[in-house]
């Protein structure tokens, strides 16, 4: 069904819950100091929300933009990140703000991604950061501006067996 279609570049981002839930997100709805928003992509030709596949779930939050690291600011607008929120670990959303490091834990088993530094990992067990999406602003609102910089959710690690 199209809302399980998978993000693509030019997708336009949406608030998935609260008031907004559908709208598209305007850079002007973030502020500095702010906990993360969850969205989702919304097919800009169709305006389907793909809300039907939880890996579509999405992470967006502004900081001062001279507190993103350069690689990480290389991917964002005006200092607004987005990431994929399913944890890298066993697939939980990544779904609370630590306020004072401004970072995002997952609540299952505690990983904390800093999203100023690409989801680097400052605590719990995810074996790699969850994957950044570059952003742009089109039309007044915050669009995909390409694909996932890494693979998303749960990966099986290199050296481990494949059942088959
Ligand atoms: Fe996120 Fe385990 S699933 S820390």
């Amino acid at each position: 069904t199209p809302d399980k279609e998978p993000l693509k570049p030019g997708d336009i981002l949406v608030f998935a819950q609260g008031g907004g839930q559908g709208k598209p997100i305007r850079p002007e709805d973030l502020k500095p100091g702010d906990p993360f928003i969850l969205a989702y992509p919304m097919d800009p030709k169709t305006q389907v929300v793909k809300s039907g596949e939880a890996k579509n779930t999405l992470l967006v939050v502004r900081y001062p933009p001279e507190e993103l690291s350069p690689e990480t600011a290389e991917h964002a607008v005006d200092g607004i990140v987005a990431y994929s929120a399913v944890c890298t670990h066993l697939g939980c959303i990544v779904s609370q703000w630590v306020a004072d490091k401004g970072a995002a834990l997952c609540p299952c088993h505690g990983g904390t991604f800093d999203l100023k530094t690409g989801a680097r990992i400052v605590a719990g067990p995810p074996p790699r950061p969850i994957p950044q999406l570059p952003l742009k602003v089109e039309g007044g609102v915050l669009v995909a501006a390409g694909e996932f910089l890494g693979p998303v959710g749960v990966q099986a690690s290199a050296g481990s067996c494949r059942l088959v």
